[in-house]
């Protein structure tokens, strides 16, 4: 059985965090961090994180990218109880990062999302994890995105929703297809229209079929996340065969 975490479950993990089988730790934290934590965190950096910071228009992106990048250096080397600028990523041809060098054989997987001011990570052992987060923006053309992206049958499940009901439900469908794919670490090159995810605010989360894989309805479970009321979240891990619990942590540090 799957279980999702209740608002105490976001405990402050300060020692080094036990990841057992079938547990997923879902860790969010503020990409607006002091100059001074930005500072440190740029100290941890690899050599082609650096040389992507300064490709970024302006300071306040430089510096969420820095953060984001040493926020998943500092979480990851809990993990490993090893210093966070020793960490080594390797990447996917789609680009999905993962461990790299002697840190790999820990069996370590994870992802990380962020949007707007929000930086969320997933971590596993031995599982396959994707996640997503979106900030919610009441956009006039969700309608016509869902139409545009998602699959026919979904989008005519979100016209047929209630007004209040349609934004939420398009945010659903965007998040817990995002998760999915980044997942499968295959990134655009599965399109959104050719699978499909529940939506409906009475359906739990689900992958319902999928025409580039048949066998992923039932190989893969689709958690939703609440990080921040203005924000909506997905997580999505494989294999779905035994149990999966998430739990998560709330990143706390000393501004
Ligand atoms: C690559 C992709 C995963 C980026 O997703 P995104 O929602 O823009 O960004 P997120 O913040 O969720 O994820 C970015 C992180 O995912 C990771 N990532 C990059 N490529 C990845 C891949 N192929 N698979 C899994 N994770 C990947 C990286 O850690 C990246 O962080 P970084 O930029 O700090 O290195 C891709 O799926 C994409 O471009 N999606 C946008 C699709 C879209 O526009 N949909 C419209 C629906 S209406």
């Amino acid at each position: 059985m799957a279980t999702q975490d209740t608002s105490e479950a976001w405990a402050h993990g300060l020692t080094r965090p036990e990841l057992v089988a079938g547990v997923v730790d879902v860790w969010r934290a503020s990409l607006e961090q002091t100059e001074g934590r930005v500072d440190q965190f740029r100290t941890t950096l690899a050599e082609d994180e650096c040389a992507r910071v300064v490709r970024f228009a302006s300071q306040d992106l430089r510096d969420r990218y820095t953060a984001g990048r040493g926020l998943l250096r500092a979480i990851l080397g809990r993990y490993l109880e090893v210093e966070p600028a020793q960490i080594r990523f390797a990447y996917g041809p789609k680009g999905q990062p993962a461990l790299s060098g002697d840190c790999a054989s820990s069996g370590i997987r994870f992802n990380v999302s962020h949007s707007g001011a929000i930086f969320m990570c997933a971590v596993t052992r031995g599982m396959d994890v994707g996640i997503d987060i979106e900030e919610i923006e009441p956009r006039a053309d969700f309608l016509k995105l869902a139409q545009r992206f998602f699959a026919p049958t979904e989008a005519a499940e979100i016209r047929s929703l209630p007004a209040e009901e349609q934004l939420p439900a398009f945010y659903a469908c965007w998040t817990r297809k995002e998760a999915y794919i980044k997942a499968k670490g295959s990134g655009l090159s599965i399109p959104l229209n050719k699978f499909k995810v529940t939506l409906l605010p009475n359906m739990p989360p689900a992958v319902v079929s999928s025409a580039v894989y048949p066998d992923d309805s039932a190989h893969w479970k689709l958690f939703d996340v609440s990080p921040h009321p203005k924000y909506a979240a997905a997580l999505a891990v494989a294999p779905a065969e035994h149990e999966v619990t998430w739990r998560g942590w709330r990143l706390q540090l000393a501004n």
